[in-house]
């Protein structure tokens, strides 16, 4: 198909229109040149496939399967899991007429009170980066596309159509843009999502640096970037900064607004061919795929459902290994979470599934004929009832085991408002407590998208398993989970703090007048909680085994690197216990000794390894160049430094069971960034630097030999200072102005 001849053929008129939307869900069809329609909906975790595509408002959706959502998924740490779940949303894509999913949104878990945590996978983003690489090349591997969304800095609902986050540039390049760059790098996405909010002033969706400058021209994105629903603002901006499709229409006026500009010369007729280029690229390529008439597998997906699901929980607690269930004969099944199972968050993703597990009829099934009794624990709203609780836990006195199926109420996780705490409600506490306090073998299962606190209750519960919104078969994996039919591997991809006042953005959170300071830079999650030495409730990468697991024979590939090469980390896991189970191998980097500060550790690597009782397999790890560098905006690159590093192996972001040192040297050649108020420091840790000041540094010690004078230390108050202040204070060293001198010493250093 020559799609440059059609762009050719299309009037300026037709060209405008194919740039904003025909329908909510579709693109304009240009039927003179058999320019097809495009069609989307969301995402991320099913096909919310919209019953009339006319309508934004009118939001019925035809049934589809509702998977766990991102932040279980994300827990699997299991990109097979990822690429599987993606072919099964491909297919559902193909039954319902859907080109393009609305999905998966990789914004990083700034503070567990974002109300859309829920729809993310993680506070990392190379683990984030990782499952939504996997996600888009499991749908697009069958010929359907996603959004890779909401691009970028978007980590809180509060005033999200305009808060402005104000972002450094390195913890933008480090942080919030990363999971992003690894997706689009492995994984090319059809489309990518701009975000609603401002970033550094701009609106995404006008923003040139990182729509065009950044994604299209350094990641080499080849497909096209589509508005958040309503995000656009100033559609010429948009355009030239990057944002070719704008969503909903039809949007006659913003047509007309594109057709205005080109005429009168204000937009280049070369951003508007663009933009066209790549819709046209995206929309035949979906063209291409043969749509068939295939029907959701409604039972084989529930299955798989079921199946992620059970890939996702995580066990936080096990005193006396009182999971799995065995010779249980009498169960207190505890809150109304086992009868309404709470699966999904609100918004925009909320699919109408095609069936839904009740958690406790599931349990009923793998009971072995085992008394299930059930008392509902809690009300329907928030608020107290006392005689909900006395009633629970006089079941729990009659029971071997009291379950207790806690659901955050629904509308405290959604699109559109961040929570406002991570509490649990009062009176699920209260009935914690109570049931506990009267039934030892008290088990809390959790369903929520993001983390609560826990301190109030834990040490009163014998096991936690954090089961998420774990799609609509969720309720039989918990079953599964329970009775040992399916051996929890899931680990945390967040860190659930004790507090909320512990958590990294809670000072800078969600901001005012109309701006949010990610005051915390990069350390973010576990960077944080390293940082400060805090400890958490659960770190980042923690989570249980029915088995247990040794690690061993730690190897590096060599010793020594450089930034062309890569360095390979393997590690030999054997399954200890009696029990088949899978094994999370971690690889966290660290630079002990940096030009810019530094996280204690980062991960740059993982592998998931299922091991039969007894059996060992070696799990290897590639870490290229880019896993020891970071981004310097002084150079406006990434850095790979010279030096040693820390390659550490652990089974948790605080478990770590081997550290060794790497030395890289690098190969980088790094311009001269001297200037006019580099500081004394500056110029002797450069070597440029260092040797233009030889025959200066001589006469600055001449004229401090007195050292004590001062009571200070000449050297170190000297070495804060710039040059020309030096000159300055010592005064009529030389003939010149110190300023002239300085511009002297500058022009010799970038010489070279
Ligand atoms: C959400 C997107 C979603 C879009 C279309 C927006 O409000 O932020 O994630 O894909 O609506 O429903």
């Amino acid at each position: 198909m020559d799609l440059q001849a059609i762009r050719e053929q299309m009037t300026l008129e037709e060209k405008a229109a194919l740039c904003t939307g025909a329908s909510p869900w579709t693109t304009v069809p240009v039927e003179r040149l058999n320019i097809p329609v495009l069609r989307v909906a969301d995402g991320p975790h099913g096909v919310r496939r919209i019953v009339e595509t006319g309508s934004l408002v009118n939001a019925k959706s035809l049934p589809a399967t509702c998977f766990p959502t991102a932040s279980a998924l994300a827990s699997s740490w299991d990109r097979d899991l990822l690429y599987e779940l993606g072919q099964a949303l491909a297919d559902e894509c193909i039954a319902l007429g859907v080109d393009v999913l609305l999905g998966p949104g990789n914004n990083m878990k700034r503070s567990p009170l974002c109300g859309r945590n829920f729809e993310y996978y993680s506070e990392d983003p190379c683990l984030g980066g990782e499952m939504a690489a996997s996600f888009i090349n499991g749908v697009q591997s069958k010929g359907v596309g996603v959004s890779l969304k909401h691009y970028a800095a978007n980590n809180q609902e509060h005033e999200r159509l305009t808060i402005n986050a104000v972002v450094d540039e390195r913890a933008l390049r480090e942080i919030y843009l990363a999971g992003f760059e690894i997706a689009v790098k492995k994984a090319k996405p059809w489309t990518v999502m701009c975000a609603y909010n401002r970033l550094n002033g701009p609106y995404c969706s006008e923003h040139k640096q990182i729509l065009t400058d950044i994604l299209k021209e350094e990641w080499g994105f080849e497909g096209f970037v589509v508005s958040d629903w309503g995000a656009v603002h100033d559609r010429v901006a948009s355009l030239a900064g990057g944002l070719d499709l704008e969503m909903p229409g039809p949007r006659d006026y913003r047509v007309q607004q594109v057709i205005d500009a080109v005429k009168s010369g204000e937009l280049d007729e070369a951003a508007l061919n663009e933009s066209v280029g790549r819709l046209l690229t995206i929309i035949f390529k979906a063209a291409e795929t043969e749509k068939g008439h295939t029907e959701i597998d409604i039972e084989g997906h529930h299955a798989l459902a079921r199946k992620i699901a059970g890939e996702t929980m995580v066990l936080l607690k096990n005193q006396g290994d009182i999971l799995p269930l065995k010779d249980v004969t009498k169960l207190a099944v505890i809150g109304r979470g086992a009868k309404e199972a709470h699966f999904q968050g609100g918004g925009s993703s909320h699919i109408n599934p095609t069936r839904v597990d009740v958690p406790f009829d599931e349990l009923a099934k793998l009971a072995g004929g085992a008394e299930l009794l059930y008392a509902a624990g809690y009300p329907e709203e928030d608020g107290l009832d006392p005689a909900l609780i006395d009633e629970a836990v006089a079941l729990a006195k009659q029971a071997e085991v009291a379950l207790l199926y806690l659901a955050l109420p629904t509308y405290k996780e959604s699109e559109g408002y961040d929570r406002k705490d991570i509490d649990l409600t009062a009176q699920q506490v209260a009935l914690i407590k109570a049931v506990a306090a009267a039934q030892p073998k008290t088990v809390v299962i959790l369903n929520n998208g993001a983390p609560v606190a826990m301190s109030e209750w834990i040490g009163d519960a014998a096991a936690v398993l954090e089961a998420w919104m774990m799609g609509q078969a969720g309720g039989g994996a918990i079953a599964d989970v329970l009775f040992g039919k399916v051996n929890p591997s899931g680990k945390l991809a967040e860190t659930f703090p004790l507090r909320l006042e512990d958590t990294p953005a809670y000072l800078n959170f969600p901001g005012e007048n109309g701006e949010v300071r990610y005051g915390e830079g990069l350390f973010i999650g576990y960077r944080y909680y390293d940082a400060k030495a805090l400890d958490v409730l659960f770190p980042f990468g923690y989570g249980l085994s029915y088995t247990s697991f040794a690690y061993s024979n730690f190897k590096l590939s060599a010793a020594k690197l450089t930034d062309a090469g890569s360095l390979t980390v393997s590690v030999d896991v054997t399954n200890t216990g009696s029990m088949a189970g899978k094994a999370t191998v971690q690889v966290y980097v660290h630079d002990p000794e940096s030009r810019l500060a530094r996280p204690y550790k980062e991960l740059k690597g993982f592998a998931k390894v299922a091991l039969e009782p007894g059996a060992t397999q070696t799990a290897t790890i590639t870490l290229d160049a880019r896993a020891f560098a970071y981004y310097d905006p002084a150079y406006g690159r990434w850095v790979t430094e010279s030096g040693a590093f820390d390659i550490l192996v652990g089974s948790s972001s605080a478990d770590i069971h081997f550290k060794e040192t790497v030395q890289m040297e690098s190969t980088q050649e790094l311009p001269c960034i001297l200037h006019a108020d580099s500081s004394l420091r500056d110029w002797l840790s450069d070597p440029r630097g260092a040797a233009a000041l030889q025959s200066l540094m001589q006469q600055f010690s001449a004229a401090l030999s007195d050292e004590a004078a001062l009571g200070m230390v000449m050297d170190e108050f000297m070495q804060q200072l710039p040059l020309a202040s030096i000159l300055h204070f010592l005064g009529g060293m030389e003939d010149s102005a110190p300023e002239e001198i300085v511009a002297g010493l500058l022009a010799q250093v970038h010489a070279g």
